[in-house]
């Protein structure tokens, strides 16, 4: 017991002196301390939403959202945890939870910014999330509060070491497609989106951010809640859908490529998950689940109706599959845990053909 003590001490002896730390007021950081920022959609948003004046469609507070990990509903768009929870893991910070939570002030931790249902046009569902452009503007207030508390040098040091996550987009092209009212072909569609992106990449630049890693889109058109809009014409998915996420898949390795040409030292990595998540939905028993095309929680065809839960729009009639672990899709629009686990485990370590060119650990290490 005592010799155990000893070690112990002797452990924190060795750690103070290989890992030199520095402090500004009652913040500790170890030198080379890398923050997540995280900006986008509902499948990076841990809970921002609760925090804003919104309809229960744009939320995920209430039961059964979060019962398989968390045990309570948190806000997140899933039975669990998302991408960001299991990368604060993996890289040894506290989970991040939302800018907006009243009671959040680690910010040299990082923070998540991103919205359920936003995109990067402000149209996209307009007053009811945070767009994009305002994620951006939290952000540079956010680097003020860091100039404040660690000085302009340390702060800009913190900035340009971070990783930045985004998961944009698809929100947008969902709106157009449910709003059915675009005067915009799919093509200036696609560049408008692609064009407000590459604007707040620009912005977060100008303040230091350099290690950046883009979602590219999922397989939109094959999401239970766009094959339930249109039944007749999803088997196998809603191909007017799936053309647009194509598109937008193409343009914006073209756009990044351009903008590192642009911006010195720029560094990202795409993850695709429009494969990944594609060949869970088409072949869900070769990675251990049993249904890929129908929701667990929620009705109609595909239980493609968004009434998980019971408390939406749509109306009170819902139902919840028996065991969770083996669904692709947790709710109408929104993948479960284990896919986000296995997502995230292969963007960590850097699957090849998920992650180009740097996987999540060589971004947080360099
Ligand atoms: C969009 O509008 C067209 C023509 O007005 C209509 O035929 C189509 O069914 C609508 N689609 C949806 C998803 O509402
Ligand atoms: C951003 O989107 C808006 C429409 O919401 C558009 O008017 C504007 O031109 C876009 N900006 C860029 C740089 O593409
Ligand atoms: C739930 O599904 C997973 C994956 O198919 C399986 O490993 C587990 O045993 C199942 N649990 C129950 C209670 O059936």
């Amino acid at each position: 017991m005592k010799s155990l003590r000893f070690h112990f001490y002797l452990l924190i002896l060795y750690a103070s002196i290989i890992i030199p730390t520095k402090c500004f007021g009652n913040i500790c950081l170890q030198k080379d301390h890398v923050a997540l920022f995280i900006f986008g959609d509902s499948l990076v948003d841990v809970g921002t939403n609760n925090y804003i004046d919104t309809l229960t469609d744009n939320r995920a507070n209430i039961p059964p959202y979060g019962e398989t990990f968390f045990k309570y509903p948190t806000g997140r768009a899933s039975n669990g945890r998302l991408i960001p929870d299991f990368l604060a893991e993996y890289a040894n910070l506290e989970l991040i939870p939302p800018y907006l939570h009243p009671g959040y002030h680690r910010y040299v931790d990082g923070a998540n910014f991103a919205s359920g249902g936003a995109g990067t046009l402000d149209e996209t569902r307009q007053g009811l999330v945070v767009a994009l452009n305002t994620q951006l503007k939290y952000f540079k207030k956010l680097d003020t509060l860091l100039k404040q508390r660690l000085g302009e040098k340390e702060a800009k040091k913190l900035l340009s070491i971070a990783v930045y996550l985004t998961s944009v987009g698809s929100n947008d092209y969902l709106f157009r497609f449910t709003s059915n009212s675009s005067v915009y072909s799919p093509k200036e569609y696609v560049n408008l989106v692609i064009g407000n992106l590459t604007t707040v990449i620009e912005e977060i630049y100008k303040k230091g951010g350099r290690k950046h890693v883009f979602l590219n889109l999922h397989p939109l058109g094959c999401l239970p809640f766009v094959k339930a809009i249109k039944p007749e014409n999803a088997n196998p998915c809603v191909e007017e859908v799936t053309s647009i996420t194509k598109l937008h898949n193409k343009a914006l390795p073209k756009a990044l490529k351009k903008l590192k040409s642009e911006l010195r030292g720029l560094k990202y990595s795409i993850a695709d998950f429009y494969t990944f998540l594609g060949e869970r939905i088409v072949n869900p028993s070769k990675y251990g689940f049993k249904e890929g095309k129908i929701s667990c929680c929620g009705t109609g065809p595909y239980n493609g109706i968004y009434s998980c839960g019971g408390k939406r729009a749509v109306g009170p009639k819902y139902e919840l599959c028996r065991n969770i672990s083996d669904y692709v899709f947790f709710d109408a629009p929104h993948p479960s845990e284990k896919v986000y686990q296995q997502f995230t485990e292969q963007i960590w370590s850097g699957t090849p053909n998920v992650i180009q060119p740097h996987s999540l650990k060589e971004l947080f290490d360099h």
